[in-house]
């Protein structure tokens, strides 16, 4: 009898490694842990056998990025190994030697990779974020085309005041009349969606003036960018492989946003195509035409380039922007420099004028500091090697560089690193006006550093800074908070506040 059920506890076993334990696998990793805890780490969590971290990676819900800084912090060379379920290793650093070394030195040896690739491929396909080798470089050498200067003074004359004077200024006029709150964070990336599809695709979206076909765009980009950047977070890609096999659950809900993401991205294309067909040549030439231009006209490839660049223009302006008014908000000293500095330019400042505006450039890099756009970012190592630090990494490892840990290290910014210090980018020459100083990119990797670095720098600065003047010269940004809530930081690839950022708009005009 015994023996009998031996014998079929052993037929059953294949049986259960097969299937029932890759079920419990998954249910046990499948929910994705949401509870808050507030960490206050003072030694370095030990991993557990198997799990590694997982457990303390769940409890920390999404307080990940603050919780996973904390250890960078205290950790010897600013660098520490997130163990994963399996065996599997990150190394996350905060050490501008090691970010120098990934970056620069040994560039090729640290690409996007596979894990990289394979989590946001369904959303961005082969666009310029998601590519390595060739596919990479073609897109860089096309697309850097468009950055430079004849560019960029277009961009600040004619995208940027347009969509600042007709659409922005009247939103927030009429916020300020009728007492409005507003959600900024939602503004400013509907101001930010607006410019990047101007220049880079000569296309209006007229996002800052809502209708219901626009919003659904929006909601399945939002939508496709969480589920897309929750994949890094499962501890099993299995688990998520499996839900997408399956089409359930969340990996349902992502082919449903990725399709009316890619629908809206290819109206785009085609609309160019169109144009560039009927027309012999064109008045205006943007990255997209370009690019269709360019021999690589396919238009699937045509379409993740169209995405990629979304993603590059649309969340992250508007997320610094949207930290700098908070910050702002809270150092009234800061404000008023801000403000001399706008009033000392005409109302409409040309291209050089708004070059020249080096307070509001310097408050901006440090409210970048204290809440980078992106708060982490991670290659994949191609071949083993030893990172500066002594730190062995083993070919096929993350090595993930903590841009929020790093604007927060007191060996780096000093003993007042917690200040909102614009002075600290600024020297005051014999004029006595202020000239900016800038810090090495990996010391402050908050665009990237080296062949990769954020190919839209500078457009971002005179983006922020013309609407931060054209902003502030008439209104007051006064968050709506309740009293004593300090917003919180967290990031679906790039960083937001969580659950929006009310406003009210005071018209100072109005107020005096
Ligand atoms: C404050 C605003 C911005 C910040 C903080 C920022 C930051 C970054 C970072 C960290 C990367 C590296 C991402 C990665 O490789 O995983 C990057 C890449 C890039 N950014 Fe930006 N970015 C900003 C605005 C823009 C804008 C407005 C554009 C214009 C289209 C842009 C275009 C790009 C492009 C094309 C890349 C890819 C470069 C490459 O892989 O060669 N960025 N940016």
């Amino acid at each position: 009898m015994i023996e009998n059920i031996l014998l079929n506890l052993q037929l059953l076993a294949p049986f259960f490694l097969l299937f029932i334990f890759p079920v419990l696998l998954f249910f046990f990793f499948s929910s994705s842990g949401s509870k808050k805890k507030e960490a206050s780490i003072t030694t370095i969590p030990k991993p557990y056998p198997l799990i590694g971290h997982y457990l303390d990676l769940k409890g920390v819900g999404n307080r990940r990025i603050q919780w996973l800084s904390d250890i960078v912090k205290i950790s010897p060379a600013a660098t520490f190994t997130l163990h994963r379920p399996l065996g599997s290793r990150q190394v996350i650093t905060g050490n501008p030697a090691t970010v120098e070394h990934i970056l620069k030195t040994r560039f090729s040896n640290y690409i996007k990779g596979s894990i990289f690739i394979n989590n946001l491929s369904d959303f961005l396909g082969t666009g310029i974020f998601n590519a390595d080798g060739n596919t990479w470089k073609f897109q860089r050498q096309v697309a850097s085309h468009e950055f430079n200067t004849k560019s960029l003074r277009k961009f600040v004359e004619h995208v940027v005041d347009v969509e600042l004077s007709d659409r922005l200024v009247p939103v927030l006029a009429s916020a300020a009349q009728q007492d409005q709150t507003l959600d900024f964070q939602d503004i400013l990336q509907r101001f930010a969606f607006d410019n990047i599809c101007k220049i880079a695709f000569g296309y209006d979206a007229e996002y800052l003036t809502p209708s219901t076909e626009q919003s659904k765009f929006a909601v399945a980009y939002e939508e496709a960018t969480e589920i897309s950047s929750k994949r890094f977070r499962e501890p099993l890609p299995l688990v998520w492989k499996i839900k997408r096999l399956l089409n359930i659950g969340s990996e349902k809900r992502l082919r449903i946003a990725v399709k009316e993401v890619r629908d809206f991205a290819k109206k785009i294309v085609r609309e160019k195509k169109k144009e560039l067909k009927e027309k012999e040549s064109l008045e205006q030439v943007d990255m997209l035409s370009r690019f269709l231009s360019s021999g690589h006209s396919d238009e699937d490839f045509v379409t993740d380039i169209v995405i990629s660049f979304i993603l590059a223009g649309k969340d992250t302006t508007s997320a610094a922007l949207m930290w700098f008014f908070w910050l702002l908000s809270k150092n009234p000293g800061v404000e008023k420099e801000v403000l001399k500095e706008i009033m000392e330019k005409p109302e409409t400042p040309a291209y050089d004028e708004v070059k020249d505006m080096v307070y509001i450039h310097a408050a901006l890099c440090e409210s970048m500091r204290l809440y980078p756009p992106v708060s982490m970012d991670s290659k994949e190592a191609v071949d083993d090697d030893v990172l500066p630090d002594g730190t062995v990494v083993k070919k096929g490892t993350l090595v993930t560089y903590h841009v929020y840990a790093m604007g927060r290290m007191e060996s780096i910014w000093g003993e007042d690193w917690a200040e909102f210090k614009p002075e600290r980018w600024l020297e005051k020459v014999e004029t006595g006006k202020w000239k900016f100083v800038g810090r090495d990119s990996f010391t402050y990797p908050v665009f990237q550093a080296g062949p990769r670095i954020c190919l839209g720098k500078e457009m971002a600065f005179m983006q922020m800074k013309r609407l931060v003047a054209g902003i502030l010269r008439r209104f007051t940004v006064v968050p709506a908070m309740a009293k004593g809530v300090e917003p919180h930081y967290f990031a679906f690839l790039t960083s937001q506040m969580e659950g929006g950022f009310p406003v009210k708009i005071i018209d100072r005009e109005a107020s005096c």
